[in-house]
């Protein structure tokens, strides 16, 4: 287990890489652990923060293809979580990244409960354990002190914050975030504040499911126009006012609403609310006072566009105040619209079903005409001797 402090790098930054709904298997997309691998390396993070359905544990059991449950016992079922999981973490543990982890509502809709599955997550000796240990609001929610270049003082703090589970069995969910966790949070908050010599301490807050506020950043207009979305037959984009980046779908925000928005208001600690769950959206906002940035889905096996891809956060000290600077960094970001990067992006990602039909009716097309064209030739020498 990670005991050692996370700091401020000798420039006073940090980097931190959000990787969310990764949402695999065991047996995931090679076209997303490369771009998980190439982002490690060429942005060298020094905090990887994944936030949530880091699995797709609803189809855990499944055949190779299609939805049949082919793993009956819970022993098989455990082998392949574990494998699902390591294959997010190893490349973390090989670059010795250090990273923390919530969980959004895919990850435990099976037959291991989040307790279980955090386990095998602390396992990795770079992992920051999930829990407050004074806390008692459960797994997922818990925060991670930022520490000066020099670790004597905390100057900044990120907060995650559990926002969907099952029960024991992976059958009655959640979507939101609790009474409980939102009154954690203004009490956590207030004693930062306190040890902050009475200033609120500046922080960053993650987590899965937006929470219902941000669709205030999205505006209805009369009639459809470009990068618009449509919804019921109406016509929605980001208010420009508000937002920009890419809106592809509508947020599918927190079911019930506990107050968590106007707790951060009130607090006024927390800079930045980062979410996941639309693997579509890609912005960044500001909602009173608080900027808000929507994160698009590392996943190849699910639904996913050409944002696909993972955020950059760095945060700046060198003027005596932290400020931040943030960007979506998409997988054609790293690898470039090249034809070899366009066709492994076609070939593993889940939706691009028409275009690998097409792709593999021309390849097999390319490789039947020359052997029809010989066949003919062939003939037509037979009948002329
Ligand atoms: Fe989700």
């Amino acid at each position: 287990m990670n005991n050692k402090k996370i700091k401020l790098n000798k420039n006073n930054k940090l980097r931190i890489l959000q990787v969310s709904d990764t949402q695999d298997l065991h047996n995931p997309r090679r076209a997303m652990l490369k771009m998980l691998d190439s982002a490690y390396d060429l942005i060298n993070p020094d905090l990887v923060l994944l936030t949530g359905d880091n699995i797709l544990g609803n189809h855990l059991d499944d055949a190779r293809f299609g939805t049949r449950k082919v793993i009956k016992t819970r022993e098989g079922s455990l082998r392949r979580l574990k494998k699902a999981i390591g294959h997010i973490l190893k490349p973390l543990e090989e670059r010795n990244i250090p990273f923390a982890f919530i969980f959004g509502n895919h990850d435990d809709m099976n037959a291991f409960s989040k307790d279980e599955q955090a386990d095998i997550y602390m396992r990795y000796s770079c992992c920051i354990p999930p829990y407050d240990p004074k806390g008692d609001v459960g797994c997922g929610t818990y925060n991670i002190p930022i520490y000066s270049s020099d670790g004597k003082s905390v100057v900044f703090n990120i907060w995650m914050i559990d926002s969907a589970g099952h029960d024991d069995e992976g059958k009655n969910g959640y979507e939101y975030v609790s009474k409980e966790i939102v009154d954690w949070y203004i009490k956590k908050s207030e004693e930062q504040k306190v040890a902050n010599g009475g200033k609120p301490l500046p922080s960053l807050m993650f987590q899965h499911i937006p929470f219902p506020e941000i669709t205030r950043m999205i505006m209805e207009i009369p009639q459809k126009e470009k990068g618009c979305i449509v919804r019921d037959g109406r016509y929605y984009k980001l208010d420009p006012k508000q937002a920009r980046g890419v809106l592809s779908e509508y947020p599918c925000v927190c079911k019930e609403n506990f107050g968590q928005f106007n707790a951060l208001l009130k607090q006024s600690d927390v800079k930045a609310v980062a979410f996941g769950h639309d693997h579509l959206n890609c912005f960044t906002g500001r909602l009173g006072g608080i900027d808000i940035i929507q994160t698009p889905c590392a996943s190849f096996r699910c639904y996913g566009n050409d944002e696909r891809g993972v955020r950059l956060i760095e945060l700046d000290a060198r003027d005596g105040e932290i400020c931040y600077t943030t960007k979506g960094i998409s997988y054609f970001d790293i690898f470039g619209k090249g034809a070899l990067s366009q066709l492994r992006f076609i070939m593993g990602a889940d939706e691009r079903e028409k275009q690998k039909y097409a792709l593999l009716f021309a390849a097999a097309a390319a490789a039947i005409l020359p052997i029809c064209l010989i066949h003919k030739k062939r003939k037509g020498l037979k009948r002329l001797s």
